[in-house]
């Protein structure tokens, strides 16, 4: 490195959306400490590995990448390596004992001190913050640096809670999130606000169970001394700030959805339909021993009630398979389940034992690794054939694409999301802005994975906010796959 020249950052990145923002958020605060982006790992000084311990998999891919980047460390004497995230939350020293080569350890609940941890590193220092307390002080971050180049242009995601109540007996998160928090609701409005005269037209609300926001304080009568409110009064404030055309919450919990967010989803033009609501499984017995505190009913009418506020709704999920006890009926019920509620995709899990949690004290006899792999499939099978017929039925529709990235099937054509979460793929017309612009387009073939659509000049790109778009980022060399801000899946 040149003296002269600001030190430089890489952060890889494992796990769900809270994860990809974190990132986004110690990307921030190193490039207001001075720090500039690397091209890669190579080039950089500072590498983050940020974590995610959900299954087991997931876990041992960090031991298995601080395995191999013992050369990274000694390749040159300034350079530190750190773990954040979901196993460094639950690790913390742990970490330091077993790794000599990493510098640092920053647990979900310190990200704002990262810069400073990095700069004592730099100085010989070996540390781990891991504390957790109830106060806003994680909340309170600075705004998007001038050299923050986001790898979705046009959209963000907004943390609004943090953390999770639940205990659901399969899930490690409680302990890596810790207990839940919302987040001062001027806050939130104000980013919301300042991102919208970036360009940004789509925010994505973040929280472990994000429709529990505020419910601590609603249920207490707390609201006006926590500065919350309700979660459906926080998106109707959202939705009338100008430039913001989409509305997105993920993860809601099913047992957090009352009248008023229900109504939201008739009521507010710029909230999108398109709910992903998990069910884990759809045996009444199954979810009792997963304490999700709902049965299959509850669901299912759930379902509907969303649907008659919003016909044209898209619910994805997510389900568990193999989890301790289950049998070939309680399966049976679980695709009977993911029929009725007519989810257009899901993701779904084979059960992995996570430390510490509940399940893994029970007595319930163990599913076979076999047998977990064949429901697995069976479920994959009819989730793409869900999948398939949604979106044949489809074909035909004009929808609006807010285009994200040239796509993967090459040939000049772009990929963005319809206001269903639903991956269209098409080629630009001429002259058209490119990533972070609203396009409208009709779909006219049905893929397994996306939708293929043709956008036409007449019916062009919708008329841009000249204040959205005068900020809007270029597609940046950040972006998905090129090494930094990177989603890796994994299972
Ligand atoms: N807060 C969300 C879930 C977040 S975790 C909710 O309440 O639904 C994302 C998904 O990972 C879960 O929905 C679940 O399907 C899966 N998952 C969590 N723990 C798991 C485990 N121990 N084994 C397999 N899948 C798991
Ligand atoms: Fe995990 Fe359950 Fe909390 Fe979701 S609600 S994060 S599954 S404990
Ligand atoms: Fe997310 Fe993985 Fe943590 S799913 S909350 S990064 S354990």
């Amino acid at each position: 490195m040149n003296a002269t020249e600001p030190p430089r950052f890489a952060i890889r990145t494992f796990g769900c959306q809270m994860n990809v923002h974190d990132t986004e958020k110690m990307a921030n605060l190193l490039l207001h400490a001075g720090y500039a982006w690397a091209e890669s790992a190579e080039d950089a000084e500072l590498l983050i590995i940020n974590t995610c311990s959900i299954r087991d998999k997931a876990e041992q891919r960090l031991y298995s990448d601080l395995g191999s980047l013992r050369d990274w460390k000694t390749a040159s004497p300034d350079r530190v390596l750190a773990v954040a995230g979901c196993v460094a939350q639950q690790q913390g020293d742990h970490i330091l004992e077993r790794f000599n080569h990493v510098d640092f350890v920053v647990g979900t609940h310190n990200l704002r001190w990262v810069a400073s941890m990095a700069e004592a590193a730099g100085e010989g220092c070996r540390s781990s913050r891991v504390d957790e307390t109830p106060s806003q002080d994680r909340f309170d971050l600075p705004e998007r640096h001038s050299g923050f180049t986001s790898a979705t242009p046009g959209r963000s995601f907004v943390t609004v809670m943090e953390g999770c109540d639940m205990f659901c007996t399969f899930c490690i998160v409680p302990m890596t999130r810790g207990r839940e928090i919302s987040r001062e609701a001027a806050r939130i409005l104000e980013e919301v606000s300042a991102l919208a005269t970036t360009g940004v037209r789509e925010v994505t609300l973040l929280g472990q169970t994000v429709n529990a926001y505020g419910r601590h304080d609603v249920r207490r009568g707390h609201t006006a001394q926590r500065g919350t409110l309700a979660f459906a009064e926080l998106l109707a404030r959202m939705d009338a700030i100008p430039g913001i055309q989409r509305i997105r919450y993920t993860s809601p919990h099913p047992s957090f959805y009352d009248d008023a967010l229900i109504r939201a989803h008739a009521e507010l033009e710029s909230l999108c339909p398109h709910v992903h609501l998990p069910l884990q499984s759809g045996s009444d017995r199954i979810l009792g021993a997963m304490r999700r505190r709902y049965r299959a009913g509850d669901f299912l009418r759930l379902v509907d009630q969303l649907r008659e506020a919003r016909a044209d709704l898209a619910i994805t999920t997510d389900l568990i398979v193999g989890f301790p006890g289950e049998t070939d009926a309680d399966f049976r019920e679980t695709l009977r389940v993911v029929e009725q509620a007519g989810f257009v995709d899901g993701f779904s899990f084979k059960y992995s034992p996570r430390p510490g949690t509940q399940a893994t004290q029970s007595d319930l006899p163990e599913v076979s690794e076999k047998e977990a792999q064949a429901r697995l499939e069976t479920l994959q099978e009819q989730l793409r054939s869900q999948t398939l017929s949604y979106h044949h039925s489809r074909v035909g529709e004009w929808t609006e694409v807010l285009v994200e990235a040239p796509s993967r099937r090459g040939g000049g054509q772009w990929m963005g999301r319809d206001p269903h979460h639903r991956v269209v793929n098409f080629e630009l017309p001429a002259g058209s802005l490119g990533a972070g612009q609203m396009q409208s387009v009709q779909v006219v073939a049905a893929t397994p994975h996306s939708l293929i659509g043709e956008a036409s000049p007449e019916n062009g790109v919708f008329e841009p906010d000249p204040l959205a778009v005068s900020g809007v980022t270029p597609p940046s060399p950040h972006a998905a796959g090129s090494g930094n801000l990177r989603l890796v899946t994994i299972d």
